[in-house]
């Protein structure tokens, strides 16, 4: 068989299979018998692992497991679940431990002591315990809603259906990782395509009694809700889990310095081929749970844990090519096309190679063989050229000087903060002019965080530029979908879907409203901050007008960059416009403030000076927690000053002639009935 005739079947087996799944999860249908389906999904795997140049983002090799069913009840967690920032080396850690410290306000050679477990690469789930007994079990999900997976998971033996324990919590939420041991996966290589994948699948099962014949595992190591758990650290709580009757890691250690850690790493990593279950790298967390409290949230991840990552996996490949991507800023992104060659049960055929400036300072070339590297969930990247593999004739790379998708001239911007010249080259056209632009603000306005289209992929925004269905924001929201309907692939009930998705998102808050602009520097926190500024919709589009740009300045979280690009933004007729359409089509919602009761309700504040025993950023989620809110200068919007040791004059000074009350901070902590 040709080349073209082998992608033609793949592709073929895999929209095949795919439309199975869809039946199956979605309409509860089997249109064909099990042995019928796996010997489908065999033959997938058997092509891929045969011909490596073959590959799809929809092959069960890369989707993990099934896709979520549309069967399984959703529900919320009652304490999000979260995630965990990464380190690589020695200084990912030292900088982490270091900024604990400084949080903490502690000296720099206090002993920190950290729990040390491995991470299992599984799939998480959370089960919640009442009175004892096992009520019901979630999948993460997206971290704050998860699949009811009751039943399958109550087929796990290592889950506990009752515990009698006097100690056990009245309710909690215990977590920890589902996984399939490397041994019982040898038995099931042909269904899926790894451990991960088998496990994923498995407790995803429709009927659990198909999940019953799988022999998955839970290790515990870690809680969400609770009430009544009567445990101050992380090591002891390990040790409870296992009085209870979990399985815990056998290599759970407690270490206090990064050097420690660091030896503990190597050990583990030695042992790391002989285990049973596949980690991919090591959990650090603060042992102790008053300073994990203090230490908090930052986004969606803890501060006072981490995932110490395993080395990468790396590969000699050849580069094909090299492509310019142009981003929604309109950064010129370059990638280079490999070779695909399989790097740790991953075929990668594209590696970043991150800007101009990276091309230039590793001189990589089309033709040349180079080293890549894929680590964890990051993007594959070119980690170093073999110049002596180089051909004579090979030359080298010109990164273009005008955008490949609108010809504009690019430009290396100068960077006000680092005074430098920027190491991205960017398309200097005005956004809408240029079609790569256009077409990746489009998708950036649709996407997840900003008006959540359901269903609205980028592959379908692509087609509905290329064919004039849409060019600006707005368009979306005038479809023509009867010739939609007449499109390939689109019946009368996709259409209608479509219709109903775009419909649904007409009503939207003034927070997603400006993150959709996609506004350069202008990130979900950053138009947080903006709306809750603006208040309204109105007085966002009249900053222009009344040319208010200055005092954007003062809102605590925004800087010179991002009021220079919101000055970019308006300056531009073109987003002006886009504004007054949406603003005919959409009703954006006013801001609506919490109304928190905290201690500190309604009360602004500012530091200055340093404070003992506890850092800026502590002092400031203290006031925000409480209601409180914290602002950058000395205005009469100011109503309490806190100083340290040497604060500066100028602010006291201006404090005193604004009759602002000044405080100290153990008056703060008075405020917030603590000590210290
Ligand atoms: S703690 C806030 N502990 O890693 C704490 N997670 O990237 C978050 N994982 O979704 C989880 N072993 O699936 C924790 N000992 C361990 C873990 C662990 C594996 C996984 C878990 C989580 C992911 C976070």
């Amino acid at each position: 068989m040709n080349k073209d005739l082998i992608i033609k079947k793949y592709k073929k087996q895999i929209k095949s299979l795919n439309y199975y799944n869809k039946k199956y999860y979605n309409d509860n249908i089997s249109q064909i018998t099990d042995s019928e389906y796996d010997n489908l999904k065999k033959e997938i795997i058997d092509l891929e692992k045969k011909y490596k140049y073959l590959e799809s983002k929809v092959s069960p090799t890369k989707t993990t497991g099934y896709k979520p069913s549309k069967n399984f009840k959703k529900a919320l967690h009652r304490v999000p679940m979260l995630s965990l920032a990464n380190a690589f080396n020695e200084d990912d850690l030292l900088n982490f431990e270091k900024k604990i410290l400084n949080f903490l306000s502690q000296n720099i050679n206090s002993n920190i002591y950290y729990t040390a477990e491995p991470k299992i690469d599984g799939i998480s789930a959370s089960l919640s315990y009442k009175k004892g007994k096992l009520i019901s079990g979630l999948s993460r999900g997206d971290g704050k809603e998860g699949e009811d997976i009751t039943s399958n998971l109550a087929t796990i033996k290592d889950i506990p259906k009752i515990i009698f324990a006097k100690d056990f919590p009245e309710e909690i939420d215990i977590r920890g990782e589902v996984f399939i041991q490397n041994s019982d996966f040898d038995k099931l290589k042909e269904k899926f395509a790894n451990p991960r994948n088998a496990a994923s699948g498995s407790l995803r099962q429709k009927n659990s009694e198909d999940t019953k014949k799988i022999p998955l595992k839970f290790i515990a190591y870690t809680f969400g809700f609770e009430k009544g758990l009567k445990i101050d650290n992380q090591f002891n709580y390990l040790k409870k889990l296992s009085d209870w009757g979990f399985k815990t890691n056998p290599l759970n250690r407690l270490i206090t310095g990064v050097k420690n850690l660091i030896k503990n790493y190597n050990e583990v990593e030695k042992q790391r081929a002989n285990l049973d279950f596949d980690i991919d790298g090591i959990v650090y967390k603060i042992n102790d749970f008053v300073l994990q409290k203090r230490l908090g949230y930052v986004g969606n991840a803890p501060r006072w844990a981490i995932a110490h990552k395993f080395s990468s996996n790396k590969a000699i490949s050849e580069i094909l090519d090299i492509d310019i991507q142009i981003g929604r800023t309109g950064a010129l992104t370059p990638v280079a096309k490999i070779k695909p060659i399989n790097i740790g049960g991953v075929l990668v055929s594209n590696a970043t190679l991150h800007n101009e400036d990276e091309i230039n300072r590793k001189d990589i070339r089309i033709g040349d063989t180079v080293i890549v590297e894929r680590a964890g969930d990051v993007i594959p990247h070119i980690l170093s050229v073999d110049i002596k593999k180089r051909s004579k004739k090979s030359s080298k790379f010109i990164f273009p000087n005008n955008c490949p998708s609108c010809g504009s001239k690019t430009i290396k911007e100068f960077n006000l903060i680092t005074k430098k010249n920027d190491a991205v080259r960017r398309c200097s056209s005005e956004g809408y002019y240029c079609e790569k632009i256009s077409v990746e603000k489009l998708k950036h306005f649709v996407s997840k965080e900003a008006f959540n289209i359901e269903g609205f992929g980028k592959k379908i925004i692509e087609n509905f530029w290329k064919l004039n269905l849409i060019k600006f924001p707005q368009d979306i929201f005038k479809l023509n979908y009867k010739k939609i309907g007449k499109l390939e692939g689109w019946g009368n009930l996709s259409v209608e879907n479509l219709k109903y998705s775009i419909n649904d998102k007409k009503n939207i808050s003034l927070e997603r409203f400006i993150y959709s602009l996609g506004i350069r520097h202008i990130g979900l926190e950053n138009a947080k901050l903006l709306s809750k500024y603006f208040g309204s919709f109105s007085q966002f589009k009249y900053l222009s007008k009344n040319n208010r740009f200055k005092d954007l300045i003062n809102i605590d979280g925004i800087g010179e960059t991002q009021v220079n690009s919101l000055k970019n933004f308006f300056s531009n007729e073109m987003n002006l416009k886009v504004l007054t359409e949406l603003e005919k089509i959409l009703t954006i919602n006013n801001t609506v403030f919490e109304r928190k009761n905290g201690l500190l309700k309604e009360k602004t504040f500012l530091v200055t000076g340093k404070l003992n025993g506890v850092s800026r950023a502590e002092i400031k989620s203290l006031i925000e927690e409480n209601s409180g809110t914290t602002v950058s200068s000395v205005s009469k919007k100011l109503n309490y000053l806190i100083i340290g040791d040497k604060p500066t004059k100028r602010k006291v000074e201006d404090a005193r002639k604004l009759k602002i009350q000044i405080i100290n901070q153990v008056q703060f902590f008075k405020m917030l009935n603590k000590t210290s």
